[in-house]
């Protein structure tokens, strides 16, 4: 029988298809926006970047105090069944990275290509996928932080730009969010939680994440937030420890950083009772469960769209004449195998 597993897998597959033709999500209905994918939103420095490595359990993200996170990435988690784990960039579709330290720089790199080694942004996103056996197939969408002030360098426009920018990915019905706080800051004076709110008031598709909980000042905890006292959301909140700067600088990697933050909750006098409900891993689980939820919800949509859009390929290939040899034709060829494969694996899954 077919697994929810290989349901979610085909659904990436199909995404990433669509984006290959150029199908982002734009204007219109699109197969891609029909689809779920979790975007990570918040302040600056609020620890967003860390916290989707710490999801995908593996360090490639730029990260570091100020903005470093310039465009949105958007990135495909795809579960292979064996072999070892490598990266593809949109951009880049002949190249497969396996040193994830030459990712990071690609990320860098692409990034200031299109905006200059400025402290500029641009909304033109970097794809990414990523293939392991490790990852859950989940599209995560990195963005730029929100501010509340423009600094040096940068246009007054900033801080609105990147507020709309970023509520262009949170306002989708079909968004989950990612909303980060750093635990050393008044909840209240949260961007994330603003910003979640004003697009998802019900907080059914909002995911609270609290981070830096090793910064809090001696002598105050975060239970308030953590046990939801403070701003109640429909899914309960997980706190995080990330690597701090200095984690960085050294080097820390992802296996230590991840035995530290469980060991952190372990040893906790105020969080040990929550120990199973805290830290990325945990988080990573909650976001696929969810995941699966949605689109178990969304299946009957979804195969309508898909039904829809296996006709639509079909009269755009005898347009265009097959056989084809023309890239496009050989991706719209992938989409509807990938289509017609959902259908299939979906209705086994019924039986
Ligand atoms: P972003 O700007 O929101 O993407 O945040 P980053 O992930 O780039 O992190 C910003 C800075 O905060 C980095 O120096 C991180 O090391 C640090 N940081 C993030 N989360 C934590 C955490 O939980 N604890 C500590 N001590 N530092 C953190
Ligand atoms: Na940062
Ligand atoms: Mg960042």
């Amino acid at each position: 029988m077919a697994t929810m597993e290989s349901l979610i897998g085909l659904v990436n597959r199909i995404q990433r298809a669509c984006t290959v033709l150029g199908d982002h999500g734009g204007e219109g209905m699109s197969l891609w926006e029909a689809l779920p994918s979790v975007a990570v939103v918040g302040g600056q420095s609020s620890g967003k970047s860390s916290v989707l490595e710490s999801v995908v359990g593996r360090d490639f993200l730029p990260r570091g105090s100020g903005i470093v996170t310039r465009r949105p990435l958007v990135l495909q988690l795809h579960k292979i069944d064996g072999g070892s784990d490598y990266a593809e960039f949109l951009h880049t579709p002949k190249k497969k990275y396996t040193d994830f330290a030459s990712v990071r720089k690609e990320i860098a790199d692409e990034t200031d290509r299109i905006t200059g080694k400025s402290k500029q942004i641009s909304n033109i996103p970097i794809h990414l996928s990523i293939y392991s056996p490790k990852v859950v197939n989940l599209t995560l969408i990195d963005l730029p932080g929100l501010t509340k002030v423009a600094v040096e360098g940068q246009p007054e426009s900033i801080v609105e730009d990147i507020e709309n920018m970023v509520r262009s990915y949170v306002e989708k019905p079909n968004c989950i969010i990612l909303a980060i706080s750093p635990a050393n800051q008044d909840i209240a004076t949260s961007d994330a939680i603003k910003l979640a709110r004003e697009v998802d008031p019900s907080g059914e598709r909002t995911f609270g994440v609290l981070t830096k909980l090793d910064l809090m000042d001696k002598g105050t905890n975060a239970l308030d937030v953590l046990e939801g006292r403070s701003y109640r959301l429909q899914h309960p909140w997980v706190g995080i420890v990330n690597r701090s700067q200095a984690d960085i600088n050294k080097n820390v990697d992802m296996i230590a950083a991840r035995r530290r933050e469980r060991e952190y909750f372990e040893t906790s006098p105020e969080y040990g009772h929550l120990t199973s409900k805290m830290g990325a891993e945990y988080l990573a689980k909650l976001l696929s469960k969810h995941l699966e939820t949605v689109i178990r919800q969304r299946i009957p949509s979804i195969i309508a769209l898909i039904n829809k859009t296996i006709d639509e390929l079909n009269a755009e290939l005898d347009r265009i004449g097959r056989p084809i040899a023309v890239d496009s034709g050989a991706q719209l060829y992938t989409i509807l195998e990938l289509c017609r494969a959902f259908d299939r694996v979906f209705k086994e899954h019924l039986d």
